[in-house]
């Protein structure tokens, strides 16, 4: 495991690029997959995550051809899926391992074996088997929630499904799943969250309707993609910048073609909320309606004083994964930073609650973890340093190196590898703005 230094900055200048969303790539390459004709993918992130969703691609029978402006993918169509030799290995992925199993529960009388890493065999599987069992796919896990796990493809029927728990993964294996299903699928969701996959499947002729807190999905006989899928820069990257340019004093920069699509931009309105100059054109609510394209756009953000605010659980899938940065924030505003109605954070690559607690607790913070979140107190002095535990999770090593340049003595991060998963070129990325 490898640990890295990162010392106090005295500002940030310059200009980001950051690395290709993840959500969309491993949606794009799924859809490559399942497609009839070829699928060109520009701008696919190069990264653990997406590789290991490439890999699992390839096992199941898609033609992967690297060009050296994009991927070209020729799927195996809908219902022909390739029986992999063994277990399909979803490495670290969640967002893999939680949409593939809506296009095998498609692969009628086939069985299909997934399986990942130490994180992963911890990540319940139990909420995208209860819908696919409902439409018909049989699914056997261990302890009946946790990989490996083993799915059995079916004839499906078309649901109506309400979500527990509001979960973009969860919401695309039910939309995937009604692709193969006899009729209309409704997916119920509590509260909105992320929606690349109803654009992808509109951008390729799905028949897919949103009305409120309802999308319903027809089934299909095939997936045809005319133009190429352009992946945008990944605000959930891009936001360790945002955090970093805010807080670390005298900060000016300038972040460049990122996805500004509404459903990701949840920290952006929150940090807007304690003070935050971040200047750009967001993505307004859209309502009802499905843009099949993406929206991309630029950030400008300056260091200012922040002040502390309330996130509600109506805000936190937007915002699902920057939670991280919200704490920090915390550290740096005037006053007190709540996060409730996030005990989904505990089921993440690691117990987000948990690890930010203790990690930011250690350089100094004035933190405490709640069932459902945490609460901050800032006191204007920032943060002190020491050292973090990435426990193996990617966001978490990211924000202990941001939390090291804003701090006043610097972090080591122990486990700094694991931002390979999502931002390989992080640290370079850093080292330039400094
Ligand atoms: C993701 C959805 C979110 C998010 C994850 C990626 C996606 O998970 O935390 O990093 O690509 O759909 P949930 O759907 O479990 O909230």
């Amino acid at each position: 495991m490898s640990t890295t230094r990162f010392s106090p900055a005295r500002r940030l200048r310059g200009t980001i690029v950051p690395p290709a969303d993840k959500s969309i790539s491993h949606r794009a390459a799924l859809l490559g997959a399942m497609a009839s004709e070829p699928v060109r993918i520009r701008n696919f992130l190069d990264a653990a995550d997406t590789n290991s969703t490439l890999a699992a691609m390839r096992t199941l029978g898609a033609v992967v051809e690297v060009r050296p402006d994009e991927l070209v993918l020729r799927g195996t169509g809908l219902r022909e899926a390739a029986l992999p030799p063994g277990p399909i290995d979803v490495g670290n992925a969640g967002t893999l391992m939680r949409l593939l199993p809506g296009w095998l529960a498609a692969q009628e009388g086939r069985a299909f074996t997934l399986d990942g890493d130490a994180s992963i065999r911890g990540r319940p599987v139990d909420r995208v088997a209860e819908p696919l069992r409902l439409m018909g796919a049989s699914i056997e896990a261990s302890e009946d929630r946790y990989p490996p796990f083993t799915i059995r493809g079916g004839r499906l029927r078309a649901v109506r499904y309400e979500l527990p728990v509001a979960s973009a993964q969860v919401k695309s294996c039910v939309m995937l799943a009604a692709l193969a299903a006899d009729g209309a699928t409704t997916v119920v969701e509590p509260e909105p969250s992320r929606d690349h996959t109803e654009r992808m499947l509109v951008a390729a002729g799905v028949n897919l309707h949103r009305d409120g807190a309802q999308t319903t999905v027809l089934n299909t006989d095939e997936l045809v993609l005319d133009e190429p899928i352009v992946v945008p820069g990944d605000l959930s990257s891009a936001a360790f910048a945002i955090a970093a340019g805010l807080i670390i004093p005298r900060s000016r920069l300038l972040i460049q073609g990122v996805n500004v699509n509404w459903t990701r931009t949840g920290f952006v309105r929150i940090a807007q909320r304690m003070g935050a100059i971040i200047l750009g054109d967001l993505e307004a609510d859209p309502r009802d309606r499905i843009d099949p394209l993406e929206p991309i756009g630029d950030l400008d953000v300056a260091a200012g004083p922040l002040v502390g605010t309330v996130v509600d659980a109506d805000e936190v899938p937007l915002a699902i994964d920057e939670l991280p940065l919200v704490a920090l924030l915390g550290c740096f505003a005037e006053g007190q930073t709540e996060v409730r109605g996030a005990a989904e954070l505990r089921l993440k690559e690691s117990d987000r609650i948990a690890g930010i607690v203790d990690g930011l607790g250690n350089l100094g913070a004035d933190i405490e973890a709640t069932p459902d979140g945490f609460v901050v107190r800032g006191d204007g002095r920032g943060l002190r340093g020491g050292r973090i535990e990435s426990r193996g999770d990617h966001r978490l090593a990211m924000v202990g190196a941001v939390a090291g340049m804003a701090s006043r003595e610097g972090v080591d991060v122990v486990g700094m590898d694991a931002a390979g998963v999502s931002y390989p070129r992080f640290t370079d990325d850093f080292a330039a703005l400094v």
